[in-house]
């Protein structure tokens, strides 16, 4: 079983932050989004994987880099659809292949999607999940346990099963690849591809996925993948002088100054700088070399080198981008809500 991790495409709906960095670099409780999707396709067993590059692609073969146990394949594509991405990658495809969406998180890994494919030896297999609105995805109805039909991003979903970004194929999948014809929307979907599957008689088998499962699409996403991922955080940091309750990390490195609350789950990186008066609370990651002072944050994401200075009004519900400095001056309102791209500068007022 070979792997196959789709990690191009332009990451529009996550600009700016995708103006300057890949949107599969973009860190979920610190660590590249990207990875996620590796370590399930290495926890499966998997050690070959075919890496599909799109714009900014440095930063994802600098996340990946050379520690885990696999050889990689990195394979360059415009973005032009799942179903591409398969068909450019079909040099390294010649043995049965689990496709895994570098946007995807899944709580319980893929073992569910493998376990199905040994057990059946079917031509693909297809995970599913109920969701409120499933016309942002692929959209799956069965009859009687079976692949009926799937539709892409429908506008009027005929059922509530979303189609989750990871799949199992045999390479027969090639044959239906150069037959595909580009959707509405100009992309070679690979919904379309199962489809054609199906109509033929191919053996396309469906799990249930178990646990959350994640497609960080837009900036809210990134913030619930974040509360999912540090759902599950071990932590048992203490601090003389800080006050810490609940589950939290603090890395190597970062030093906490006077008056410290952190109510986690939360996680801080390496070399931060954190105090005085600082409130952390729950959902917050901050990664690597950030200094934070006289402000209160929570349920936020905040990338590397981040410094935030004294700011009257908690943040919440926000994403900082790599190197961003807020701080405050008189004047402004007390509100602040914050989704902004690497490098970006904020000035706030203070009362
Ligand atoms: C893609 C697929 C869609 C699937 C989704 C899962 O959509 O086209 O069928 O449900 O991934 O994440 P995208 O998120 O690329 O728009």
């Amino acid at each position: 079983m070979k792997g196959l991790l789709l990690a191009g495409g332009h990451g529009t709906r996550l600009r700016p932050l995708t103006h300057t960095g890949n949107k599969h670099t973009i860190p979920i409780a610190n660590k590249p989004m990207v990875l996620y999707a590796v370590e399930n396709l290495i926890n499966a067993g998997i050690r070959d994987i075919t890496v599909i590059l799109g714009p900014m692609k440095e930063g994802i073969t600098e996340a990946i880099g050379s520690r885990y146990p696999a050889t990689f394949h990195y394979v360059e594509q415009e973005p032009l659809g799942l179903a591409h991405a398969v068909m450019k990658a079909e040099p390294y495809l010649d043995e049965p292949f689990i496709m895994h969406l570098g946007d995807n998180l899944l709580q319980n890994g893929i073992s569910q999607f493998l376990n199905r494919f040994n057990e059946t030896h079917a031509d693909a297999v297809i995970g599913v999940t109920p969701v409120k609105d499933p016309r942002q995805y692929g959209v799956v109805v069965l009859e009687n346990g079976r692949v009926k039909k799937l539709v892409e991003k429908p506008r009027d979903p005929p059922s509530n099963l979303a189609l989750v970004g990871v799949y199992v194929f045999t390479p027969i999948i090639h044959d239906y690849t150069r037959k595909l014809k580009p959707s509405w929307r100009g992309e070679y979907e690979i919904t379309d591809v199962i489809q054609m599957m199906v109509d033929d008689g191919k053996r396309v088998e469906v799990v249930h996925v178990e646990g959350w499962w994640k497609d960080t699409g837009k900036p809210e996403d990134l913030l619930e993948a974040n509360q999912l991922v540090l759902d599950g955080l071990e932590g048992t940091f203490h601090h003389d002088h800080a006050t810490i309750q609940g589950r939290v990390q603090v890395g190597e490195g970062t030093v906490l100054k006077e008056n410290v609350t952190i109510r986690g789950p939360v996680v801080v990186g390496r070399n931060c700088v954190i105090g005085p008066n600082v409130y952390i609370g729950p959902y917050t990651s901050i990664w690597d070399g950030c200094e934070l002072s006289d402000v209160e944050i929570e349920n936020s994401i905040l990338m590397k080198e981040v410094k935030i200075r004294g700011v009257n009004a908690r943040i919440s519900d926000s994403i900082l981008g790599n190197n961003v400095v807020v701080e405050s001056k008189p004047g402004i309102p007390r509100v602040t809500r914050l989704v902004v791209g690497d490098r970006s500068k904020i000035t706030l007022s203070s009362p």
